[in-house]
């Protein structure tokens, strides 16, 4: 298969990494994970400006234009003929000997861009996804997608070893966001999900769901909620661009709501799914 390397196509097997490339030495670097339906991308935009908003944040100059990377991602789904999955994007801040400096403005960022097939999670929309509480011990800069993935990597970990299927992380009692996914619950009709600010990664899917509640009549507030408020809320849900929009079924093997019924969740959905198409 075709990959996206320093913005050229390129075979799988022609490339290699340099061991001192900073993203493997620092997870000094960003990425992004974009989903595409019937061969187009979905939210393309959302997608490049976030990048670009991180790559700002961690004071990286992007060597491409917006324009340039669209039409170079369009060109890998096309050789690659992807219809439903996604592209996984990352920059790193480029090749170096090992320094915790910067490097030189004469050293560019690395593009690495694949494809992976993928259908949409329709089992799991329908069943819900069971999930374990842990603490959120990350840096407070959550709002940047950057390399740097360990603590929602071991958190997720946790999650797994306890049967589960995502971690959902809180400070202090204070839920903020899943290893990989937003999180939102819905009491008496109102979603709730905590506001887009440096503890969480303002995901797309997140801000997808928000217009569903805004064509479905559904009130929502970008308010935080307590671990106590999850375990008593009428429904809760995950979002990410994997997994769009899925039930939570139990917390810390607790029933969150009536199993299956999701009433609000189902309305999102659907919207959700007419956005796609
Ligand atoms: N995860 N929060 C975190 C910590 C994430 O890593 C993600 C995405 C999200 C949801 O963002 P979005 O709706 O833009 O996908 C929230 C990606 C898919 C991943 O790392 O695989």
């Amino acid at each position: 298969s075709y990959i996206v390397f320093n913005g050229e196509l390129t075979k799988r097997d022609t490339i290699s990494i340099d061991i001192e490339d900073r993203g493997y030495q620092f997870g000094d670097g960003i990425y992004e994970v974009v989903r595409v339906y019937n061969g187009r991308l979905f939210t393309w935009e959302e997608h490049v400006e976030r990048l670009y908003a991180s790559a700002e944040k961690i004071r990286m100059t992007v060597p491409y234009a917006k324009e340039e990377m669209k039409a170079v991602m369009e060109k890998l789904i096309e050789k690659n003929q992807l219809t439903d999955g996604t592209i996984y994007l990352q920059l790193t801040r480029g090749i170096a000997p090992r320094n915790h400096a910067f490097p030189g403005s004469d050293v560019q960022a690395v593009l690495v861009a694949y494809t992976r097939v993928s259908d949409r999670p329709v089992a799991l929309m329908e069943k819900g996804a069971d999930a374990l509480v842990v603490e959120d011990k990350r840096w407070l800069h959550c709002d940047i997608k950057s390399l740097n993935l360990l603590g929602n990597v071991l958190a997720h970990q946790e999650a797994l070893d306890a049967g589960c299927y995502e971690a959902i992380l809180h400070r202090d009692g204070v839920v903020t966001e899943g290893s990989h996914t937003n999180i939102s619950i819905v009491m008496n009709g109102t979603v709730y999900t905590h506001p887009a600010n440096n503890l969480i990664l303002n995901g797309i899917s997140r801000k997808v769901m928000l217009k569903a509640c805004d064509s479905t009549a559904t009130s929502y507030k970008e308010e935080a909620f307590t671990v106590e408020q999850l375990l008593k809320a009428d429904e809760a849900f995950i979002t990410s661009t994997t997994l769009e929009i899925t039930p939570i079924r139990r917390i810390n093997n607790q029933p969150i709501g009536i199993e299956g019924e999701y009433k609000v969740i189902k309305k999102l959905q659907e919207a959700f799914t007419a956005d796609i198409e």
